[in-house]
């Protein structure tokens, strides 16, 4: 299928790494100009550095999303750059799990700060561009942790967050549709990346393999495959959903 993403500029937050890489990587293989956005500026050098090599487009910008004046810098950077924005992949976040109760609360504070109030400050700095086009495409990485409250590794605050952005994901696709932009998000399950190797024992990876009917680990290629889905105009009735990339794990 040709999903016709050549020259496109894609910002993709979290692109240094997991998730995020791997969406950047096969965005920068269908020819996309993608922008490696990352509050770890050496890792997003490192992987812009070497799809340059390899002959792509691709760039670094270091920010944290977590804070507004960092990414409205990021974002002019990105406008005097390219001009453009036509794809927006929100894939940073960060984990945390542990019972609610044992919580101090300036870990909500910590958690929400990403995964809700950078990947909004994102959206914000990203809509000027798009709507001058009158064409976008906004992919937010949620997880079914947004749909179970939390899942195997006892990060119920981190679902809550993630059901955030479920909810955001709607409103925005009821937002800016009329201006030529779709919202989806997608919600992996358990995939192998430095976020939940760092936080799951092998009794939870091997407990939450058993409840997987597919029987493995997301991949983070089945994650990029869907966003390159989403992210092309083959997707461009689809707006204000959240697509499981689960193995199955929801219906058990
Ligand atoms: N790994 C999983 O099993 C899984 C499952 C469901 C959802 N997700 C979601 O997918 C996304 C990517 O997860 P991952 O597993 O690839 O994580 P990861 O920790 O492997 O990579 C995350 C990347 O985001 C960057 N990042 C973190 N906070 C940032 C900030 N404030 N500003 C800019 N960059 C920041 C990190 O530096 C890193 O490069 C996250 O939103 C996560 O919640 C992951």
């Amino acid at each position: 299928m040709d999903l016709n993403l050549k020259d496109r500029v894609a910002v993709v937050t979290g692109g240094a790494a997991g998730i995020g890489e791997a969406i950047v990587r096969a965005l920068a293989a269908e020819g996309c100009v993608v922008i490696v956005l990352d509050r770890d500026a050496a890792a997003a050098g490192k992987v812009a550095a070497a799809l340059a090599e390899s002959g792509h487009q691709a760039h670094p910008i270091a920010c944290d999303i977590g804070v507004a004046a960092a990414v409205t810098n990021a974002f002019n950077q990105i406008a005097n750059h390219t001009k453009r924005i036509h794809i927006l992949v929100n894939a940073a976040g960060v984990l945390s799990t542990g019972p609610i109760a044992d919580l101090p609360v300036t870990e909500w504070h910590r958690v929400s700060q990403v995964n809700l109030a950078g990947l909004l400050f994102c959206v914000k700095a990203a809509i000027p561009a798009m709507t001058g086009q009158g064409h976008g495409r906004i992919i937010n990485i949620a997880s079914v942790s947004a749909m179970r409250g939390g899942g195997s590794v006892g990060n119920t605050l981190y679902g809550t967050t993630k059901a955030g952005v479920v909810a955001l994901t709607m409103g925005l696709a009821r937002e800016l549709g009329p201006s030529g932009i779709t919202v989806n998000a997608i919600a992996p399950a358990i995939a192998d990346t430095a976020m939940t190797n760092a936080a799951l024992t092998t009794e939870a990876r091997q407990k939450a393999l058993a409840r997987i009917p597919l029987g493995r680990l997301t991949s983070v290629s089945d994650i990029a495959d869907l966003a390159l889905f989403l992210a092309s105009d083959r997707a461009s009735f689809i707006t204000g959903t959240t697509i499981p990339v689960d193995g199955g794990i929801l219906t058990t």
